[in-house]
């Protein structure tokens, strides 16, 4: 029997233990050194990459050199993003989970491609264990196809305003990490048809556990694209992986959470990996996060940028993103699996 929602299921019974379809078995011994490590995670000062002074500017793409180096995982602060919209589009994230199942069906799963998709787990067909998580995931096309759900009144308004602000941040990410590849600033862009590329909002609900030692909000993974811009409502549960030890991430209040994805490891050769990140889960508390993935034109075929190769071998073969979005996405999520598919030896 399948669970069409999470929190629904949750809310509807006194639950003291998960049921097995959800023990993933994991092994959280590691919490404290996961504490002792957040302390270290690199902070971008958005300012300075923007910044008309050369001398900040270099600074800034430095910085972000070895952010993408050494973690492919960073908080940015002064991006610009007003506080209130961040709130306001968790608040709006909260409300369209909180609708009823049954309100939420129009937007059940049609596949992976289909624009706007409520789901719970990954992809339940394909796994021997689910997560304890539910989501709404929306594909944007720039530059003009936004198609939003219409529920819960003022979501489409205020997601389109957030994905637009987001889209422009993560442009000027980009810009700043072509610059530390030796690139010039437009390349990834280019290479990428960033600009008519494909975006993905998904918001996570994760309900509070009664196990949560046990079971996880998403096991272990990379994401497709090239950056992902992550919010939550407070709640942490993100951890990521470094040098093969789980760190906890616990943001700068207002913060926008950044990890480097697949579609940047290609298109930079191998240079900068993307990370593999998890949600953990906990017992009290409802945990939403905002994930706001930018990735490239959807029918682009993606490889190692072309400068690159003038000086190195390939290490990976091209693919359309479609194509590549399409096997993350309907597969189990397993680690970097995917990247596999497009990794030569
Ligand atoms: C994700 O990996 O897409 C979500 C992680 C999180 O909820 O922090
Ligand atoms: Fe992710």
């Amino acid at each position: 029997t399948e669970i069409p929602s999470i929190k629904a299921f949750a809310e509807s019974t006194e639950l003291l233990a998960i049921p097995s379809t959800y023990n993933s078995l994991t092994n959280l011994h590691d919490r404290q050194v996961a504490e002792e490590l957040a302390a270290q995670i690199p902070v971008i000062d958005f300012s300075h990459l923007i910044s008309d002074d050369p001398e900040l500017h270099a600074k800034g793409v430095q910085h972000l050199a070895r952010a993408c180096e050494d973690w492919g995982f960073f908080m940015v602060t002064n991006h610009g993003i007003p506080e209130s919209l961040m709130d306001d589009v968790i608040n709006m994230s909260h409300k369209f989970h909180d609708m009823s199942v049954e309100e939420k069906a129009e937007f059940a799963d049609k596949g992976v491609s289909n624009p706007i998709r409520f789901g719970t787990s990954f992809n339940a067909k394909m796994e021997d264990i689910h997560s304890w998580r539910d989501y709404l995931k929306v594909i944007i096309k720039y530059p003009a196809d936004f198609t939003f759900p219409l529920k819960p009144a003022g979501f489409k308004e205020l997601a389109q305003e957030y994905c637009q602000v987001t889209k422009a941040v993560a442009r000027k990410l980009l810009e700043g990490i072509s610059e530390s590849l030796g690139l010039e600033p437009n390349a990834i862009a280019k290479a990428t048809d960033f600009d008519a590329g494909l975006q993905v909002l998904i918001a996570n609900l994760y309900p509070p556990c009664p196990q949560p030692e046990l079971a996880l909000g998403m096991p272990p993974h990379s994401d497709h694209g090239l950056l992902t811009l992550l919010t939550q409502n407070g709640i942490d549960g993100l951890q990521i992986n470094h040098k093969g030890k789980w760190v906890k991430v616990n943001p700068l209040p207002k913060c926008i959470i950044v990890n480097t994805s697949d579609q940047l490891e290609v298109v930079s050769n191998g240079r900068y990996r993307s990370i593999l990140h998890r949600a953990t889960l906990n017992n009290k508390d409802t945990r939403i996060s905002l994930a706001i993935n930018n990735g490239p034109q959807f029918e682009k075929v993606v490889g190692p940028a072309e400068e690159l190769l003038k000086k190195e071998e390939a290490v990976f073969r091209s693919m359309s993103y479609k194509e590549y979005f399409e096997l993350q996405q309907k597969n189990r999520l397993d680690g970097k699996a995917c990247l596999d598919h497009v990794r030569i030896n």
